[in-house]
């Protein structure tokens, strides 16, 4: 194919919403070997670990400074109970995970074992509750537990197992896709359990909780339309009753028609495309739960959470199916691009997003083999390059001449995706090409504010099949990009950039 040419226009000095750090949020549920085998090997472990939690892996994650971490489900949360998961782990009762393998779970890995791994992460805790069956005076219980100071019935408890100080857990999620797995429950049903079971978390000695209701499947707008006339009315502009203060919804991507969700590894062009149409559509689905928050909260009090999201396909052969163990390949770094640049876009309303899963599970940044083996996954870079846009203000992209869109179908997908944000006099430019076969030379008008350097890396490989396996860890791994930097129109920077197909290229620029 012919390459293509595109222009941006970026006004530096003209800055949106911040990005919130918490967009790159992770999940790490009770489920295959995310927790056990990936996070968790035990103290008798011969895998160098801390207290059980495995080092490489820790070490692997605190260079993708990840804010946050969502735990123990998922479908998980709802059959788990708290107290199963405290105390010495010789006397924790086991329990069968059905959900999930129908296997034993132990309960070696609970509060304190996670809030360690929390602790060496450098992460916020996301803990979620279990309402699917579970009670409300369990999940009050679990907040005192861990966040109460002083003297209590649960304080002393957590004392008695070891921890004397509370914790902080500033996240907090009311059960998990209460329209399924969390229940089968209708809209407004769930809706009341929720402000219920939020009557019941409470904020003990400072810290304070954003709790967050569990939400849609995909774009069920009624689904969000429920859970905000709980808090708010239709046009209302006072502020929304605290009882949550947020809502979530998961969206995953993936090449089939959803009976079959298609190998991780091997597809055809048009599985990689239908993979990006689905995954650019994400932008629509946000577009319209923020459409309804905004009709009852149009001050935007009420954050959004997309607490899952990532691809599925099917599990890796010769896996327990169950254990949703999948290969990542270039194709699903640039599901993972292409989703932060959509984040980016909706900062003023979105307030989370929590990738699913951290390790060995759906659209991991980290596999592991049980000899201590360890791969960085193409979705790990995209993280790392990133990085930079955390907490930083975004910075609106003019595409303002753009490639062809590509036709899948009856669809129709632009290849190229950007966002900007910036932060500490820099800025940092996320540019995805999803054209297969056509190199993009970009131009960026870069104005306002004057550059005095730019860095690239780029990210590709010679097919998005590529992936990274131990006996080839770096098949897919960044690399530096030559770029030209020179004077525009105007006093302005110009900045040229040419993107290899399927591609993910990160830009810094230095301003003065
Ligand atoms: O991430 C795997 C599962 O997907 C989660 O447990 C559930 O919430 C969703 O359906």
């Amino acid at each position: 194919m012919p390459p293509s040419t595109a222009r941006a226009v970026i006004d530096l000095d003209v800055t949106g919403p911040t990005i919130s750090k918490h967009l790159y949020g992770h999940f790490a549920e009770h489920l295959g070997r995310c927790i056990y085998g990936g996070f968790w090997v035990g103290e008798d472990s011969p895998i160098p670990n801390e207290g059980g939690l495995r080092l490489d892996v820790v070490e692997a994650l605190r260079a993708l400074d990840i804010p946050n971490l969502r735990w123990p489900g998922g479908c998980f949360a709802d059959a788990y109970h708290w107290r199963d998961g405290v105390g010495p782990k010789q006397d924790r009762p086991v329990m069968v995970n059905s959900l999930w393998g129908d296997v034993e779970e132990n309960n070696h890995f609970g509060t304190h074992e996670f809030m360690a791994l929390c602790e060496l992460l450098g992460a916020e805790p996301y803990v979620n509750g279990n309402v699917g069956s579970g009670t409300v005076q369990e999940m009050s219980e679990w907040v005192e537990y861990l966040t109460r100071d002083g003297d209590s019935p649960m304080a002393r408890l957590r004392k008695a197992n070891g921890r004397d100080q509370p914790w902080k857990v500033p996240f907090w999620g009311i059960g998990n896709e209460a329209w399924g797995c969390g229940g089968h429950m209708r809209a407004d049903t769930y809706a009341d359990l929720a402000s219920r079971y939020a009557t019941f978390l409470h904020n003990h000695d400072g810290n304070e909780l954003y709790r967050i209701a569990a939400g849609a499947a995909d774009d069920d707008l009624a689904w969000t339309e429920a859970l905000m006339k709980a808090v708010s009315c239709l046009g209302c502009t006072s502020r929304p009753r605290g009882i949550f203060q947020a809502v979530s919804f998961h969206y995953y991507s993936f090449a089939g028609d959803g009976i079959s969700k298609g190998s991780a590894t091997e597809f055809t062009d048009e599985q990689y495309y239908r993979t990006m149409v689905k995954a650019a559509d994400i932008d629509r689905v946000i577009a319209g739960h923020s459409a309804v928050m905004d009709a009852y909260d149009p001050q935007r009090r009420v954050g959004l959470v997309c607490d899952e999201w990532g691809t599925w396909w099917e599990a890796e052969p010769g896996t327990n199916p169950r254990f949703l163990y999948q290969q990542n390949t270039l194709r699903d770094a640039l599901v993972a691009s292409l989703h932060f640049d959509i984040f980016h876009k909706h900062a003023a309303r979105l307030r989370m997003a929590n990738i699913a899963q951290t390790v060995n599970v759906l659209q991991a940044m980290i596999l592991t083999d049980d000899d201590g083996g360890l791969v960085l996954t193409p979705t790990y870079h995209v993280f790392a390059m990133n990085k930079g846009h955390q907490d930083a203000a975004s910075v609106p992209v003019h595409l303002v001449e753009k490639p062809a869109a590509v036709t899948v179908g009856d669809d129709g997908l632009d290849p190229l995706s950007i966002s900007a944000s910036t932060k500490d006099g820099k800025v940092l430019v996320s540019l995805s090409n999803l054209a297969l076969d056509t190199d993009t030379t970009v131009r960026l008008d870069l104005r306002g504010r004057a550059v005095t350097a730019a860095r690239a890396r780029i990210l590709t490989a010679d097919e998005p099949q590529r992936h990274n396996t131990s006996a080839a860890p770096d098949a897919v791994a960044p690399a530096d990009l030559a770029v030209t930097l020179r004077p525009g129109a105007l006093g302005a920077a110009e900045l040229v950039a040419v993107l290899a197909p399927h591609s993910f290229t990160t830009v810094e620029l230095d301003l003065a």
